[in-house]
């Protein structure tokens, strides 16, 4: 019963790819997983075999099922997954206003879940600031930031460093953030030494590097695991580590049940 919560200031830097493929590598390793999609692009699902079509959502329908889990949609792969699904703007405005407003809303829509022994729950958040970010922060069990190997993303770690990122949450929090480094090839002169910078800067708060490998795009294409699809790839290996190192962080945390934790 863990909640592992994936952002980054910056879009486009692989969060939804690592949300899902980190679930399956949870999965592998044996944990029973749901991944939640806070992201009105509703891209999440597509990694889980969801249609286009697909309109099914937790957000749409939130204030009528104060417990998530009866939301579930049960994917082939075995993972829970609550789909952001259609959900208008008066819909999402609501919804919105209700994780800034209300601090029990997201703890109260989980607790079934995180109930479940072993269960991991990993939440994957629109780019930069927002009121899924701020309420997740509040209840997150480990944070995850997603940077790319590139000068954008080392210039926003300071900002990461010094809460700016993740707001007054993060200054009251003792949670350390870990950081994922995407997208590292070493054969581009800048991409090299931007990791190299990053690696010494980061430290043992980087959780560690997933290669750029066309197998994760491909993958996805294929509506696969990068397990199933490519499983000698470099991403595969790269991510499987990362669950691995996540999967110890989890082991060491030994918190008490998340119904009697006092909100941060
Ligand atoms: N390690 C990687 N190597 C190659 N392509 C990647 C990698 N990580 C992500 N991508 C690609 O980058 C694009 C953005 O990824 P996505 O997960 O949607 O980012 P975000 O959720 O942060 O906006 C996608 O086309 C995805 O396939
Ligand atoms: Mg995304």
């Amino acid at each position: 019963m863990s909640l592992i919560c994936l952002s980054s200031p910056k879009g486009g830097v692989g969060k939804t790819t690592l949300t899902a493929n980190l679930a399956f590598a949870f999965q592998r390793l044996g944990l029973p997983v749901t991944v939640i999609d806070f992201d009105v692009q509703n891209a999440l699902r597509l990694h889980f075999g969801l249609p286009l079509g697909d309109a099914r959502g937790y957000v749409a329908l939130a204030e009528q099922h104060r417990d998530w889990k009866r939301l579930v949609v049960p994917t082939a792969s075995g993972i829970r997954l609550l789909p952001y699904g259609v959900a208008d703007d008066a819909q999402r405005l609501a919804f919105e206003a209700r994780l800034g407003e209300d601090p029990l809303f997201l703890t109260e829509a989980l607790q079934t879940l995180l109930a479940i022994p072993h269960m991991v729950v990993l939440a994957d958040t629109p780019p930069g600031p927002s009121p899924a970010l701020n309420a997740l922060n509040r209840i997150a069990d480990l944070r995850v930031a997603v940077l790319l190997a590139d000068a954008a993303s080392a210039a926003l770690v300071p900002q990461i460093e010094q809460g700016l990122f993740f707001s007054a949450q993060q200054a009251r929090s003792h949670l350390p953030v870990g950081y994922v480094l995407n997208q590292v090839d070493r054969r581009r002169r800048l991409n090299l030494d931007t990791t190299e910078f990053l690696q010494a800067r980061l430290g043992d708060s980087l959780l560690g590097l997933v290669h750029r490998d066309e197998a994760l795009a491909e993958a996805l294409a294929s509506q696969l695991p990068i397990f199933a699809f490519d499983p000698t790839s470099a991403a595969a290996y790269d991510i499987d580590r990362i669950a691995q190192r996540l999967a110890q962080q989890i082991e060491s945390l030994k918190r008490p049940p998340y119904g009697q934790r006092q909100l941060r």
